[in-house]
């Protein structure tokens, strides 16, 4: 009558031995598909790194710029580093004011090449943004209706990227001072002083951070810290709190002053003593010719209080 106990047990102990040994099988087979994913990655599992794209839209052309930096915060600052230059083929974006349904499309084949830097799955996360300077100010002083059909292109080619589109719009004068010198001060690494440098500077009477003069196509901006509590007009200063330390800033952005409209005005300028409709130009090739549209020349914001009575012009070598 015992028998039935003992023949009882046994199936009973080998059947608990065999869900162990089963789920000893599947954690082996878990553990060897982990190893199996981290070498095709390529890369230790923990790593989760962001992306971000961000499209400097300038008078003469427009950079496309990818970004990435480390998800976990390294004490509190993220360090980004750029991975991606890609540089949009034909002009700026300003440039398509007589057919601004190609502004957008001109950028296809750059954000081609970020889909191709930046893994599959993280597109839907990645940030884009397009910043335009002052060609497009020029534009919207000019035509408001044309540079809003640009931006809006524009906005319709990023939106219907994989990206997450977070805007494009023309920047102010005062931003684009503030990012040039916040930009470089952070590469001089000017931001985070070790205790010595501090205190030669402050026994220096030397400044901490360095002015930023930045000379673009159609506008130049001037920026440094300043002492002085006031200043021609409270939109020229600005104030950052950066590693923990207050900052002052004058900022201005000078329209018409970058190196394009810079020679664009001083042609309207020698224009008003041109005795014939040949104006020599002494930074041209010699026999070297172009041939202005006197009525498009002086619809820019930039020449237009010179405007004159011509219909057009040759401009030579000498
Ligand atoms: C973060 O802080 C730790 C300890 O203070 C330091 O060792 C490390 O270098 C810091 N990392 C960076 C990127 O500054
Ligand atoms: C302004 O731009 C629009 C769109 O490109 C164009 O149709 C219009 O003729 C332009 N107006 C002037 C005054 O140039
Ligand atoms: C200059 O451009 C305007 C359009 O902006 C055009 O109507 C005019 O015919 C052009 N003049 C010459 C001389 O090509």
């Amino acid at each position: 009558m015992d028998e039935p106990k003992v023949t009882g047990t046994k199936p009973k102990m080998s059947s608990t031995r065999m869900i162990l040994l089963i789920l000893a099988f599947l954690s082996t087979l878990a553990v060897i598909a982990l190893i199996a994913v981290a070498v095709t990655q390529n890369q230790p599992l923990p790593e989760n790194i962001k992306y971000g794209i961000v499209l400097d839209a300038g008078s003469s052309h427009t950079n496309l710029y990818v970004y990435e930096w480390p998800a976990e915060k390294e004490n509190d600052t993220g360090v980004v580093k750029q991975v991606e230059v890609c540089k949009v083929e034909g002009p700026g974006i300003s440039g398509y004011s007589h057919a601004p349904e190609k502004a957008g499309p001109s950028l296809e084949q750059c954000l081609q090449q970020a889909k191709e830097v930046i893994p599959s799955a993280q597109h839907k996360e990645t940030p884009v943004y397009l910043g335009a300077t002052a060609g497009m100010r020029l534009l919207r002083l000019q035509n408001e209706s044309a540079a809003d059909k640009v931006l809006s292109s524009v906005g319709n080619t990023l939106r219907s990227a994989p990206f997450n589109f977070q805007g494009a719009r023309i920047i102010t004068g005062q931003e684009e001072g503030a990012y040039g010198w916040i930009t470089i001060n952070y590469l001089l690494g000017n931001f985070k002083q070790s205790g010595w440098k501090k205190l030669l500077h402050s026994l220096k009477s030397l400044s901490e951070t360095s002015g930023a003069l930045d000379l673009g196509g159609a506008s130049t901006q001037i920026t440094f810290v300043s002492k002085e509590l006031t200043s021609e007009s409270p939109e020229n200063q600005l104030y950052f709190r950066l590693y923990g330390k207050d900052y002052q800033v004058y900022t201005h952005s000078f329209l018409c002053y970058g190196k394009d409209q810079a020679l664009q005005q001083k042609l309207a300028r020698d224009l008003q003593t041109v005795e014939n409709s040949l104006l020599p130009d002494p930074c041209f090739h010699k026999g070297y010719e172009r041939t202005i549209n006197i009525s498009d020349f002086f619809k820019n914001p930039c020449t237009s209080e010179k405007k004159m009575a011509m219909s057009s012009l040759k401009t030579t070598g000498k």
